[in-house]
């Protein structure tokens, strides 16, 4: 059985909010990778991505990845960018069911109404809504790499939870 679970998906699909409530649910420890790089560099993911650029804000991520792969009974919270690199997958599969929370373009464009994301920071309300279209359109084979897709649209956090919760037990019965 795997110790870990494992959410990833795009900006604004609810990984954090979702994940808090499972991990309750669960008596898991709750972890996010971005949470996690801001704490270990004293640094924000904005400050990263303005002073080192996305690059070194990767490879710090993969750091972080390869630490937290090795401990278990943990919900992870990933940031969208994190299952475009094989190798934070790969850390991340070893002990971890991978769940893919989707959402359609819609909701993540009125989920991520703030200027939080680097990736959408400065741009007008119509330029965001086209980079999340076509970002999106790039990574979605890799949100598809997961053990199950969860659609995030249509319920609240908490029902999105449960629905996880209840499919974890019953994948883990089988095993
Ligand atoms: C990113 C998503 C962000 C954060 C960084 C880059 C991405 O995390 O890691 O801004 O490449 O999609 P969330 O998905 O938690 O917003």
């Amino acid at each position: 059985m795997k110790n870990n679970v494992v959410l990833i998906g795009f900006m604004g699909v609810g990984k954090s909010a979702i994940g808090r409530i499972l991990a309750k649910k669960m008596g898991y420890s709750f972890v996010d990778t971005d949470f996690l790089i801001e704490k270990k560099y004293q640094k924000s993911i904005k400050d990263i991505f303005q002073t080192e650029g996305e690059e070194a804000f990767r490879q710090k991520e993969t750091k972080i990845i390869k630490e937290i792969a090795k401990k278990k009974n943990q919900i992870i919270s990933t940031g969208g960018g994190v299952p475009t690199i094989e190798e934070n997958m790969a850390y991340l599969k070893e002990d971890g069911i991978i769940i893919s929370l989707v959402a359609n373009v819609d909701t993540i464009y009125n989920r991520t109404n703030n200027e939080k994301r680097p990736l959408l920071k400065g741009k007008t309300d119509v330029e965001r809504k086209v980079i999340i279209s076509e970002l999106l359109n790039s990574r979605r084979k890799y949100y598809q790499k997961a053990d199950i897709i969860f659609s995030t649209d249509f319920a609240t956090p908490l029902k999105n939870a449960e629905n996880i919760f209840r499919y974890i037990k019953n994948s883990r019965k089988k095993v």
